[in-house]
């Protein structure tokens, strides 16, 4: 296995994720846990240092392990990498001097080819990507320019015959277009064969998985999305009865979606599940509240207050099973502490693990998404699962702005459903992050066959999108638009007018509330 050294940079996860791309498997650990004893523990068949938004320069800053340069594996340094290597082999960094560089940059060729530079400089040049502020002034002996760049006259350099290396760039970002290439290169010299997959990472989260819990018992909030699910079916593989998994339906979800979470996992995966129909509760205490934040925060208690009650019920639980997800774990570590402005109360089961004095089980926070959906498929999950749009926890209230009752709960069900099915029919799920049906706040007049009609209006949504952080709508053609209209107005009772919502986020957001 490999060992990735964290300096902190925003996109360590990233070079975790080509390795993996690689068949190779790779950890993360933060340069502050790793010393001299946990290097020898671990045993290393090479070392990335990653990137990491310190100086070198600045006293008592970040280093690598000293037994890391007699141990003897290759060691790719990347950017604050690169320079602490230098730093600590007799090298010289400094700060300043106009000599940052940040963006795209083209390094050139200087003295023979390195062999992790296979495959590079076909026109005599290759693109990188640059994010520094500081610069190597001096390298370290031993080691020799392998390329150049305008601002970094020691864009590459490597020591040979200690299998050193050392580049200034980020090749793990997209902006290096070869970068792949030479993570490949290096993990080739290193004597990695290629061989871990997904069946492998799934082996050995179970392994973690056990090693973490033992003989105690683990409570999972299952919602049907991917995360939670691929979550709960590792760790029942896992731990099998230790795990009880409890699904709260609140009144608030799309057609026939509890019957067909709770049937599959009962019957294909065999989970013990329970399934906690709570719809007079939700939508009694929803009753009259018009009130985006109200609705949320009304939703999002009474979560806890079902969830705690079933917990309860099987006796209590040392640990809370979620599917957290590697772009959670970044996001909530460079927003945390900031002054941000809370535009929706995101509803999730957060506040939980301290009230009932639980522990985390978090078997999915090294993945991405489509990490998550291939493991998904390793673990059996039918692809329609998998695939399926986001949906958010406050269900159905957040698309029914306004009051929310069950005429109008039961109106948005069959609109989306038909939108949906239209959807799949045209062959454009896939191409769409979420797609989804709103019934909107008025009654319009129109006409049906002879007589007038005062009915509800539909409006429809849909995004694409890679992070949900930002979003366009989808450009359907006006055939198909016309088309769902007519649907939707013929099939569903109690609609007359369908809108089609053209925001982007921002200014829209993806929900309505
Ligand atoms: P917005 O509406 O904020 O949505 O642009 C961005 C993405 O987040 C989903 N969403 C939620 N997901 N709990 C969730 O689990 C929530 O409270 C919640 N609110 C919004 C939304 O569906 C979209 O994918």
């Amino acid at each position: 296995r490999l060992l990735i050294i964290d300096f902190g940079s925003q996109v360590t996860q990233l070079i975790a994720r080509r390795l993996r791309e690689l068949n190779v498997y790779c950890e993360i650990h933060p340069y502050n846990r790793v010393d001299d004893g946990f290097l020898r523990d671990f045993a290393p068949k090479a070392v990335i240092l990653s990137g990491g938004p310190d100086s070198v320069t600045r006293p008592g800053s970040p280093r690598a392990p000293e037994a890391l340069w007699t141990f003897g594996v290759p060691v790719l340094g990347i950017c604050y990498g690169q320079q602490t290597m230098m730093t600590q082999l007799g090298g010289l960094v400094e700060s300043g001097h106009g000599t940052a560089e940040f963006g795209r940059a083209y390094v050139t060729p200087a003295n023979d080819m390195l062999p992790i530079l296979d495959g590079w400089f076909a026109d005599g040049r290759e693109q990188v990507w640059m994010s520094h502020g500081d610069h190597v002034s001096k390298i370290a002996p031993g080691f020799t320019v392998y390329g150049t760049s305008p601002n970094a006259p020691f864009a590459i350099t490597a020591d040979v015959s200690r299998n050193f290396y050392a580049v200034q760039f980020h090749p793990e970002v997209h902006h290096t277009p070869k970068g792949a290439k030479l993570y490949e290169n290096f993990v080739r010299l290193a004597g990695f064969t290629g061989d871990w997959t997904m069946a492998s990472y799934r082996e050995d989260a179970i392994a973690r998985i056990r090693a973490q819990v033992g003989d105690r018992k683990v409570i999972c909030a299952l919602s049907g999305g991917v995360d939670s699910s691929v979550a709960a079916i590792l760790i029942h593989e896992a731990i099998g009865e230790q795990l009880t998994c409890v699904f709260v339906d609140h009144g608030l979800l799309r057609l026939n979606e509890a019957e067909e979470v709770v049937t599959m996992f009962r019957e294909a995966y065999n989970l013990p599940l329970i399934h906690a129909n709570e719809s007079d509760l939700f939508l009694g205490a929803l009753e009259g509240v018009s009130d985006p934040e109200v609705k949320r925060k009304t939703i999002g208690r009474l979560f806890i207050e079902v969830f705690d009650k079933h917990a309860k019920d099987i006796g209590g639980a040392d640990f809370l099973a979620q599917g957290t997800l590697y772009p959670d774990v970044i996001e909530s570590v460079s927003f945390s502490g900031g002054p941000s402005v809370t535009i929706k109360s995101h509803h999730n089961v957060g506040g939980l693990p301290e009230k009932m004095g639980m522990k985390l089980v978090e078997p999915l926070r090294e993945l991405f998404k489509d990490e998550v959906r291939a493991l998904g498929r390793e673990l059996g999950l039918p692809e329609k699962f998998i695939r399926r749009h986001p949906f958010p926890g406050p269900g159905l209230a957040i698309r029914c702005p306004g009051e929310i009752t069950r005429e109008k709960l039961d109106i948005l069900r069959r609109a989306d459903a038909v939108y949906i099915d239209q959807i799949r029919k045209h062959g454009l799920y896939d191409e769409i992050w979420q797609a989804f049906a709103a019934i909107l706040p008025m009654r319009t007049v129109g006409v049906m066959g002879d007589g007038r009609t005062y009915d509800f209006a539909v409006g429809l949504r849909a995004v694409t999108s890679v992070d949900g952080m930002t979003a366009d709508y989808y450009p359907f053609t006006h055939e198909f638009l016309g088309e769902t209209a007519t649907r939707i107005i013929n099939e569903v009772k109690g609609v007359n007018r369908v809108f089609y919502d053209v925001t982007s986020k921002p200014p829209g957001t993806i929900e309505l509330e």
